[in-house]
């Protein structure tokens, strides 16, 4: 038995409310943020990047480059135009679908490209934006300096909150992961470090090209090339390939630490659990190369040798920021109190200070030499930094740490190491904020009440009353 359905011009519309018609109803422009209480402007709504597809050719004499972003991705809805963030650059052309499509530029970064015909939500496109020019160094609310950094020997990309958009365009929010093809053209002799594997080096005509690949999902912030004179060792941890690469002048220096990268990932994976990238290694530039050290993926980027605590720190990272990403900039606590934590537990189990002692003394105001910096511990709460020049102060990281040991203290050491491992395993290749972390550890301890360490640890004001 059949029955056909006559609509009616109301139910029609309400079926072209509730899932789009083709024809006659417009799509819309995709916004030129997604909201970031902190970097409003990042990121763009309407779509979502799943490959970043970047061919760059860079002459650092120059410091000219010449660069072609393939960028793949699904409209989220119908759309008549989107934008992309890239900050200074000259854009030679956009196409979409094989098709030119119109541009313009406007405000700090944004870039809205509007193809020929609307995109349709659900969709897959490609857009290729071909651009060049001597990128810009970026800096930040807390004056830190990222971008596209001019290096003794080269350049470095550094992207974390923000720099990454100075060298290609994309959706540039840790919301919008996605996996990268990054082949580098340089002169040959210059090596190129970038995220994920080399698939392949081929020197000819006095240039060398290397071609990098990640297949995981990478946050554009802890995306990086790094170009210049590097000592590259390959070896294995476990089954995992290690490529270091060392700038010579610090060679020395850093080889005792950067050889222990196998046990510093075999510690991990004891404590965090499997490791979520398919190789590991660093990079080290010069010291004056960058003003910080940064979590890249697979391969953490060091401004001079590091120490073990922060070489721990930026492979801890991996887990906690890379593969489990925060939803925003406010949930910077999350990787930052992770790492910390990882650096205090990798000395309490190397013989040095527990845990525990590191947290008193914070408490107590005797970790830090300075008093201004003590108290700075407890300038505002982890999960709410008050602006964004201060998403990466010290209640991010120490009291974010703090916040942890409380919840150590509270479950036990057994359900912690669960607590650590099943949050990475769970948002493994993700992206969470504080409300799924809280409510996860809730989970995993229904018998117990952290509202107190919420409320006093995590969102509250001062030094709480009591360690
Ligand atoms: N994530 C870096 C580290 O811990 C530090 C850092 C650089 C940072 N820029 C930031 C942290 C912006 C938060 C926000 O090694
Ligand atoms: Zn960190």
């Amino acid at each position: 038995m059949s029955r056909s359905v006559v609509l009616g011009p109301v139910a029609v519309l309400l079926v072209c409310v509730l899932v789009g018609c083709d024809g006659g109803v417009e799509g819309v422009a995709g916004s030129s943020g997604v909201r970031d209480p902190y970097f409003p402007k990042a990121g763009n709504g309407g779509y979502d990047v799943t490959h970043y597809g970047l061919t760059l050719d860079y002459e650092p004499r120059t410091r000219r480059l010449v660069g072609k972003a393939e960028i793949r991705a699904r409209a989220e809805k119908d759309l008549s135009a989107f934008n992309l963030d890239l900050k200074g650059m000259d854009v030679r052309s956009v196409e979409v679908g094989g098709e030119p499509a119109r541009f313009n530029r406007s405000g700090d970064h944004e870039l809205t490209v509007r193809p020929r015909e609307d995109l349709g939500g659900g969709d897959s496109f490609v857009a290729v934006v071909r651009y060049e020019g001597v990128p810009e160094v970026v800096t930040d609310p807390d004056g830190s300096e990222e971008g596209w950094l001019p290096t003794e020997d080269g350049a470095l990309g550094l992207g974390e909150p923000t720099g990454s958009m100075a060298w290609f365009p994309g959706n540039h929010h840790p919301g919008d992961k996605a996996s990268y093809d990054i082949v580098v053209d340089v002169p040959e002799g210059l090596e190129v470090v970038s995220v994920g594997e080399l698939r392949e080096k081929t020197v000819d005509g006095g240039r060398a090209v290397f071609d990098w690949r990640v297949s995981e999902p990478v946050a554009s912030y802890v995306v990086t090339v790094a170009v210049g004179e590097f000592e590259v060792r390959r070896s294995v941890a476990g089954r995992l390939p290690v490529y270091v690469a060392v700038d010579p002048e610090e060679a020395e220096a850093g080889a005792e630490v950067l050889d222990r990268i196998p046990e510093v990932m075999e510690w991990a994976q004891d404590n965090f659990g499997p490791y979520p990238f398919s190789s590991t290694g660093a990079i080290v530039e010069r010291e004056d190369d960058a003003g910080y050290a940064l979590e890249t993926q697979n391969r953490p980027v060091f401004p001079g040798a590091p120490g073990v605590e922060l070489l721990v720190h930026e492979l801890v990272h991996q887990w906690y920021g890379n593969s489990v990403t925060p939803k925003s900039w406010r949930d910077m606590w999350l990787n930052e109190g992770f790492a910390t934590y990882a650096e205090w537990l990798w000395d309490e189990d190397h013989g040095g200070d527990s845990v525990q002692d590191v947290f008193d003394a914070l408490y107590e105001g005797d970790y830090f030499e300075e008093e201004a910096e003590s108290d700075g511990v407890w300038a505002f709460p982890p999960a709410r930094p008050p602006d964004a020049a201060r998403i990466s102060d010290s209640p991010v990281y120490e009291r974010g740490a703090m916040v942890l040991h409380k919840v150590r203290r509270t479950v036990g050491d057994e359900v912690f190491f669960d607590i650590l491992r099943g949050w990475a395993a769970g948002r493994r290749h993700g992206n969470a904020d504080t409300d799924d972390f809280t409510a996860f550890v809730e989970k995993a301890a229904p018998d117990e009440d952290f509202s107190g360490i919420w409320d006093d640890w995590l969102y509250g004001e001062g030094r709480p009353r009591s360690p």
